[in-house]
C-alpha cells in the first residue's frame, strides 16, 4: 500500500497463505486500518480451524466480507457486494456468506431480515466464536453474535499478514473508542475503548522485526489515550512505573531494534500530549509524522461535532508538532457539510488548511449515520450539492498545498525504506521517508527492506521521485 495508512479502502482480497488442506475461505475486507488488522486476526483464528483460503470466490465454501459503515456509501458498496455474492450461491447453495466488522455490529440481526443470502453476522469482539458459528452456518442455520467486550483485544492472537509487503505491518493496541464525536458511527460499533498489555505489543513487534519486517504502524482510534495499569501484572508499588501511557508504549517499541521504525494512528487533538512529541524528537526511528484530524476550522462547528478542542487548542497542537519536529509531516481529516456549517465556517476550514499546510488530508463530505447523537440532536441541513461544492475547494487548495510541500523537497535527500516494486514499472522501487511521503526511484541493487538516500529530483502531486544516493 502506498498511501495513507488510514485510509478507506474498498474491497480487498486478502491472501492468506494455504496451509492444511480444508473448506476454502474468501476474505474480503473494507474501510479502516484497525478493520484490515482484525481480518488478520479472522484468517488467524480460521486457519488454526482448519479453513485455507483461495482469491477466486467461485472455489469459496465460506466468503467473509468484513465491513464498514463510516459513511452512508462504504454500507451502500458492502450490500452491492452482497447481491454479487447471492448470484454466486445461486450456482452453490452450500456456500456460506458472512458479515463481519462494523456493519454486522450496528445492523445486527436486521441484516439477517434484510439480506437474506447473508448466514452469518459477526461483531468485531466475537471472532474467536467464528469457527463454531461458520460451523453452525455450514449446518444449515443462520448464526448471530454481535457481543461487544470491555476486555477482548486478541492480545494472544498472532496475525497471518495479509497481502504483506514482508516489510511493513500494523499492531493494534487498543480496541474500541470512548469519544462520542457526534458525526461517528465508531463508538457503536466498536464498543468501548480498551488498551492492550504492552509487552504482547512489544513482543509482537520483535516477532515482526526477527521476521524481516522493519516498520510497524500501532494502530487505535485514540492513540493518546491508551493506557495499561502495570499493577496489574507484577506488585509495583512505584508509582511512576505504575502505569503507561501513549509515550511509553512508542518508547518501548522504538526500543525493540534502531532499524525497526516506528509509525502510530490515529492521534485526537485533544489528547495529543507533549510527552508523545518529546519521545518522538528523541527516538530516531519513530518517524516525523503525525494524523491528526481536524475535522473543521470553526470553533462552534467543532463543539457541535463534540471534538474536545477549539480551532486555537488544534493550531497551539501544530505549533507544538513543529516546535519539536520542525520537518515533521503532517495530516488531516476533513469532514466538509456538517450540520448548520454556515459559507464563513467553510471558510475557516479553508483558511486552517492554509495557516497549517498540511501534507496530506482525507477529505468527505457529512453523512449522517443513525443513532449517532448528530442525527439526534441537528439537522442534517447542508444540501448535497453546498457540501460536494465546499469539499471540491477544500480538494484544489489541499492539492496546492501537497504539490507544494512535495516541490520543495526537490534537491532534498531523504532516507527511505524501501517498501517493494513501484506500481508503474517493475524496474523501480517504491517507500516513505520519515515525513510518510512516498518516493520512487530505480531499484539498482537493493532490496525492499533496507534503507538508503534517495536525492528527490523531481515530484508529481502525490509521488517524490528521485535516485539513491550512495
Ligand atoms: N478516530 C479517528 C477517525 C476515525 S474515522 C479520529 O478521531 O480522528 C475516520 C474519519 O472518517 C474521521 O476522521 C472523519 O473525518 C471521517 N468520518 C467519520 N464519520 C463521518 C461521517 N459521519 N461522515 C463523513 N465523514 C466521517
Ligand atoms: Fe469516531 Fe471520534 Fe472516536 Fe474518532 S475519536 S473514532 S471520530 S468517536
Ligand atoms: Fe473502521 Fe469503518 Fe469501522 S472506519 S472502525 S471499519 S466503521
Amino acid at each position: 500500500m502506498e498511501k495513507e495508512i488510514i485510509e478507506e479502502r474498498q474491497g480487498e482480497v486478502m491472501n492468506i497463505p494455504s496451509g492444511s488442506v480444508g473448506k476454502k475461505l474468501f476474505l474480503e475486507s473494507y474501510g479502516c486500518a484497525m478493520n484490515f488488522a482484525d481480518s488478520e486476526i479472522v484468517a488467524s483464528i480460521l486457519q488454526d480451524a482448519g479453513y485455507v483460503t483461495t482469491q477466486d470466490d467461485s472455489q469459496a465454501d465460506v466468503v467473509l466480507l468484513n465491513t464498514c459503515s463510516i459513511r452512508d456509501n462504504a454500507e451502500v458498496r458492502v450490500r452491492k457486494r452482497i447481491e454479487y455474492f447471492n448470484s454466486i450461491k445461486r450456482h452453490k447453495p452450500g456456500m456460506v456468506i458472512g458479515i463481519l466488522g462494523c456493519m454486522a455490529e450496528r445492523l445486527k440481526s436486521q441484516l439477517l431480515e434484510e439480506e437474506k443470502v447473508v448466514d452469518l453476522v459477526v461483531g468485531p469482539d466475537a471472532y474467536r466464536d467464528l469457527p463454531s458459528l461458520v460451523g453452525q452456518a455450514e449446518d444449515g442455520t443462520r448464526a448471530v453474535n454481535v457481543l461487544l467486550s470491555r476486555e477482548e483485544t486478541y492480545a494472544d492472537v498472532s496475525p497471518i499478514r495479509l497481502n504483506s509487503n514482508g516489510v511493513t505491518a500494523y499492531i493494534s493496541i487498543m480496541r474500541g473508542c470512548d469519544n462520542m464525536c457526534s458525526f461517528c458511527v465508531v463508538p457503536f460499533t466498536r464498543g468501548r475503548e480498551r488498551s492492550r498489555d504492552p509487552e504482547t505489543i512489544v513482543h509482537e513487534a520483535k516477532y515482526l522485526f526477527e521476521q524481516g519486517y522493519r516498520e510497524v504502524t500501532l494502530l487505535g482510534q485514540n492513540v493518546d489515550s491508551y493506557r495499561w495499569n502495570l499493577t496489574r501484572d507484577e506488585k509495583k508499588v512505584d508509582a511512576e512505573k505504575a502505569a503507561a501511557d501513549f509515550a511509553d508504549l512508542l518508547s518501548m517499541v522504538a526500543e525493540v531494534d534502531p532499524l525497526l521504525r516506528v509509525r502510530f494512528s490515529t492521534s485526537h487533538p485533544k489528547d495529543m500530549s507533549d510527552k508523545v512529541l518529546r519521545v518522538m524528537a528523541s527516538q530516531e526511528n519513530i518517524c516525523d509524522y503525525v494524523h491528526l484530524p481536524v475535522q473543521s476550522g470553526n470553533t462552534e462547528v467543532l463543539k457541535r461535532m463534540n471534538r474536545g478542542y477549539s480551532r486555537e487548542w488544534y493550531l497551539d497542537r501544530i505549533k507544538a508538532i513543529k516546535t519539536h519536529l520542525p520537518s515533521a509531516g503532517i495530516s488531516t481529516d476533513i469532514i466538509t457539510g456538517f450540520c448548520g456549517e454556515s459559507e464563513d465556517d467553510h471558510k475557516d476550514t479553508l483558511s486552517l488548511l492554509k495557516e497549517v499546510k498540511f501534507h496530506f488530508a482525507y477529505m468527505y463530505t457529512y453523512s449522517e449515520r443513525p443513532k449517532t447523537l448528530a442525527e439526534r440532536k441537528f439537522e442534517d441541513d447542508i444540501p448535497e450539492e453546498t457540501k460536494k461544492r465546499r469539499l471540491a475547494e477544500i480538494i484544489r487548495l489541499q492539492r496546492e498545498h501537497s504539490q507544494e510541500l512535495n516541490q520543495a523537497m526537490v534537491g532534498e535527500t531523504c532516507k527511505v525504506l524501501i517498501e517493494g516494486e513501484s506500481k508503474r514499472s517493475t524496474e523501480q522501487f517504491y517507500g516513505r521517508n520519515t515525513e510518510n511521503m512516498v518516493v520512487v526511484f530505480d531499484r539498482e541493487e537493493y532490496s525492499a527492506g533496507e534503507y538508503v538516500n534517495v536525492h528527490i529530483t523531481d515530484c508529481t502531486g502525490g509521488t517524490l521521485i528521485g535516485t539513491i544516493v550512495k
